[in-house]
């Protein structure tokens, strides 16, 4: 998924925990204060194993997971991942002041709600907690992380409703809420993301969401969009339009109803899975326009007539398997049966 690649160049860039073998060389004087702070995280465990490295004896900066701002000596990351590590987010984060990656992965015994300490790491940036036991709401205070781009909250057990306050923040480009138990519908707000940040890339994908498609999506350029596996309903099309630099739409699995002869597609256009709804009407010829196209898939729906040709595809792609088609009303012409 291009989500998950941008995720990881992100990661790569901004967040390698030092090496053991770094400790000893250029990780600089740890501050105490974060030093301080950082033993304070790792006491709030009742089972401290998952920080063999994390000794008062070495630089902090050199502790598994810790980054550090070369300059300032101030921990700037923390990158905790893969660890039986029980017990509850600990809400004396926010002594770490200058923290601006924090990445919770992979932890299973990660149980409890995100506290509302969370609302003061002003200077985060990026904030992953994902592949946890972690439940609760998706919190209201994240609005109040300012300098938030990149939010992601995949792969737990929150529940309720999204909060319509995330487009409020005026660099937030990327959200990924998938894999949780979110309820009620996508807010109206999802239609209005600052334009100081840049195209979102939006991935709701596997929740229990419900309710229309909000219109105002259709203003946004949104650069990835993942709604799939939900009972989301209405009129999908508002994603689709010609001028969008959209790569990515996966609107499959929900009980979306609308035209699809009226949808223009855009040129930058890789991944398009609208399968397993109700939609009707034809797939229009300008869909041959879209010429990184990658993967197709139309199936399980309500479509009719005939299959368009002359594709004019940059990468010959295997999307030319029938099942990319099949189970609809009507469609016809390679690579389903000729039309009568
Ligand atoms: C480290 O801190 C200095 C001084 O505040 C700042 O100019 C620089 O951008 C910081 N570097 C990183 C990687 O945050
Ligand atoms: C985690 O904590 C719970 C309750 O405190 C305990 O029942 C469980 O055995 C602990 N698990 C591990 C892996 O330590
Ligand atoms: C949540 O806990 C259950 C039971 O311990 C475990 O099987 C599951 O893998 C955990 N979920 C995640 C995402 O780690
Ligand atoms: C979408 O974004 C691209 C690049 O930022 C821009 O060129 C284009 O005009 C935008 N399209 C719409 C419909 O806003
Ligand atoms: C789909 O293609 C496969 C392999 O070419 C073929 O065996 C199968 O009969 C086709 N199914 C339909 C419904 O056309
Ligand atoms: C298209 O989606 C259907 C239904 O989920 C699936 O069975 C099929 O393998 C998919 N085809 C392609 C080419 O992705």
């Amino acid at each position: 998924m291009p989500f998950q690649t941008v995720f990881f160049l992100l990661l790569l860039h901004s967040l390698s925990p030092p090496s053991a073998a770094d400790s000893s060389s250029s990780s600089g004087l740890c501050h105490p204060d974060d030093q301080s702070a950082l033993l304070q995280f790792k006491n709030s465990f009742s089972d401290p194993k998952p920080f063999p490295t994390w000794d008062p004896k070495f630089h902090c900066c050199g502790w598994y997971g810790v980054e550090c701002n070369e300059t300032t000596n101030h921990v700037i990351g923390l990158d905790i991942a893969t660890s039986d590590l029980n017990g509850t987010i600990p809400i004396t984060l926010p002594n770490l002041k200058h923290l601006q990656h924090l990445r919770l992965h992979k932890l299973p015994n990660l149980v409890g709600e995100i506290p509302p300490e969370i609302g003061q790491l002003h200077h985060l940036t990026y904030l992953v907690i994902s592949w946890t036991n972690v439940s609760g709401p998706v919190p209201h205070f994240l609005s109040n992380l300012i300098s938030l781009r990149y939010l992601v909250l995949s792969f737990n057990c929150l529940s309720g409703f999204i909060p319509p306050s995330l487009p409020t923040l005026p660099y937030l480009y990327a959200i990924d809420l998938s894999r949780n138990h979110l309820t009620g519908p996508i807010p109206e707000s999802f239609g209005h993301f600052p334009e100081s940040a840049g195209p979102p890339a939006l991935d709701l994908s596997h929740n229990m969401l419900s309710g229309d498609i909000p219109a105002s999506l259709a203003n946004v350029n949104f650069s990835e969009i993942d709604i799939s596996r939900n009972s989301l309903s209405g009129d999908a099309s508002v994603f689709f339009g010609l001028g969008k630099i959209t790569n990515t739409i996966i609107i499959s699995r929900n009980n979306f109803e609308f035209d699809f002869s009226k949808v223009t597609f855009m040129e930058d256009l890789d991944v398009l899975d609208i399968s397993h709804n109700k939609i009707y009407g034809t797939i229009p010829s300008q869909i041959i326009d879209a010429v990184y196209l990658q993967q197709l898939n139309v199936s399980y729906n309500r479509l009719c007539g005939k299959i368009p040709t002359g594709w004019k595809l940059r990468y010959r792609s295997e999307i030319w398997d029938n099942s990319s088609f099949l189970h609809n009303r009507c469609l016809c012409g390679f690579p389903l049966d000729p039309c009568q």
